[in-house]
């Protein structure tokens, strides 16, 4: 149910519908975008983001709670571990149940390594599995992996490590092969050949997709594998603290059991972080569109382990969460819609922007239309601008949407809007890391031996800002590519005598850092949870 400026302010849209159709906006220039984004940009505002003091990007700034969490100490400082008592003892150690960590179990899995999954939900709760638009692979003629790393480099601006973003453009067609020969129901054709769109930034039609639920389809067909592998998965347990050995190579982890409280322990011989985002921080007070656990637990784990960040002070705010009604605010409302023809206009059905800009400059320009230039529409949480959503069914025919995006629809209908006839508010809301822990390659981290990291939770794969479709890939082709590297490695590492000599270091560190109430870390669950361990 809408409100009557609401209603006042669809039937401006309405009337300018007809004009906007087969119009297109104007792209912003390098300039604009630039000005844009340090007027509005989020990752521009200074009152959200604290230096961090100790460890090895001290000096360097962060989101104010994960630098919080960064000047936390460890849940097992003072605590009694005893390491000799191991519980599980693996080759490979993947922490993590999303679409990374089971890609990375699989791969090791099948090169014949002893692999055990941990998670601290259950398998498939995780940001993969809220993923909605698509993956991107450059694999149709007119197309190439040089096309496609190009839109990235230059949309994530030009600070992707080029090592780690051309494995990701080169791997990317194989990365999709290996999906849909897992089982993954791609949208095709009648003759079979994948259905491809633009994404944000993107110059040519390579985002591969499953409806609107490419993400869920993607980790369903994954953990059926992992499942069907009779790969060990310990579900409800928290890694809280990595193990490493006398010669400081990762030797495993410290579990918590989250329904008993036990502590156990994980002697691996590689570890690999595959924890994901941390949207549950809320920076700056954002909603989010990222799942349940998603509480930056493997950049905790890491950087007091002594693995750097990289980037860590630039977020992605997807443009589109839902900003109206209040009971989904924040959720994804994936950039498909955009893809498929929808406009962003604002309270006067005025369009304000190329739709289809990438997503750092369409958060800003949302932004600016609803704080700069009060053209935003008044919400209950806030405000918000339209975004025309029955121009899909005017440009692609009637039933558009129900065929191409069926969850969304959905999903607005139990709240009696139907977005085939009526536009819907959105606002920005926090979606993605793009910084995270550093790595080479193959996915080691350059710090720690053995340790590796595949997933949201890695820095520099997109440099400072992501194009859609980029993370289901990266998830992918990096988590295979940590599974083959970590279950090569195992066999010839040769582990000393445990210990979690890090943690006191780390406590004196900040000690010295003159941190005198520092907070414990990782948070596990978000701070609005029942926090009963
Ligand atoms: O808009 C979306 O569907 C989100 C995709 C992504 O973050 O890659």
């Amino acid at each position: 149910m809408f409100t009557p400026e609401m209603l006042e302010s669809i039937r401006k849209v309405e009337a300018t519908r007809p004009a906007r159709m087969g119009m297109e906006p104007r792209r912003m220039t390098a300039e604009e975008k630039d000005a844009l984004l340090r007027a509005y940009h989020p990752d521009y505002r200074t009152d959200g983001f604290a230096e961090i003091q100790i460890g090895p990007n001290k000096g360097q700034k962060a989101p104010t709670e994960l630098r919080n969490l960064l000047h936390s100490n460890s849940r097992l400082l003072g605590q009694d571990i005893d390491l000799q008592k191991i519980d599980y003892d693996v080759d490979v150690l993947v922490i993590g149940g999303g679409g990374a960590g089971a890609a990375a179990a699989i791969e090791a899995h099948e090169a014949g390594s002893n692999v055990m999954m941990v998670t601290k939900l259950r398998i498939g709760d995780a940001n993969t599995m809220m993923a909605e638009g698509g993956i991107q692979a450059a694999d149709k003629p007119g197309d190439s992996p040089v096309q496609h790393y190009l839109d990235a480099f230059g949309g994530g601006h030009f600070a992707a490590r080029p090592e780690l973003l051309k494995r990701l453009v080169m791997e990317a067609p194989d990365a999709i092969q290996w999906l849909n020969r897992l089982g993954v129901m791609f949208d095709k054709d009648t003759e079979g050949n994948m259905i491809t769109t633009h994404g944000g930034g993107t110059s040519r039609k390579r985002m591969h997709a499953c409806k609107d639920y490419s993400g869920a389809e993607i980790m369903r067909t994954l953990r059926d594998e992992v499942l069907n592998r009779k790969i060990p998965v310990v579900e409800f347990t928290s890694a809280v603290e990595l193990i490493k050995d006398d010669r400081g190579q990762v030797a495993g982890a410290v579990l918590l059991n989250m329904e008993t409280g036990d502590y156990l322990v994980a002697r691996a011989k590689t570890v690999i972080l595959a924890t994901g985002g941390a949207g549950r921080l809320h920076y700056q007070g954002f909603p989010t569109s990222n799942h349940y656990g998603a509480t930056a637990d493997g950049l905790i784990l890491g950087y007091r382990a002594g693995v750097p960040l990289l980037y860590q002070d630039t977020i992605q705010y997807h443009p589109t969460g839902v900003a109206y009604p209040a009971q989904i605010y924040g959720a994804l409302v994936t950039e498909k819609v955009r893809s498929l023809g929808a406009m962003l206009v604002n309270v006067d059905g005025e369009a304000f922007m190329h739709p289809l800009e990438t997503r750092d400059v369409a958060a800003a320009s949302i932004i600016r239309e609803c704080t700069g230039r009060h053209k935003g529409v008044t919400t209950p949480l806030g405000s918000g601008v339209w975004l025309d959503t029955p121009m899909m069914e005017e440009i692609g025919g009637p039933g558009t949407i129900e065929a191409r995006i069926p969850a969304m629809l959905r999903m607005y209908l139990n709240y009696d809007i139907d977005m085939r006839k009526e536009p819907i508010l959105v606002y920005p809301t926090l979606h993605y890391q793009n910084g995270g822990l550093e790595i080479n390659g193959d996915g080691f981290t350059k710090t720690i031996d053995n340790l590796l990291v595949a997933g949201e939770a890695v820095g520099g794969i997109h440099g400072r800002n992501r194009l859609m479709g980029n993370s289901l890939l990266d998830i992918i082709v990096f988590g295979r590519n940590a599974g083959k590297a970590a279950a090569a490695k195992a066999k010839a590492v040769d582990l000393g005598t445990m210990n979690l000599d890090h943690i006191e270091a780390y406590a004196r560190e900040l000690d010295e850092a003159g941190i005198t109430e520092p907070g414990v870390s990782p948070l596990l669950l978000p701070r609005y949870a029942r926090h009963e361990r």
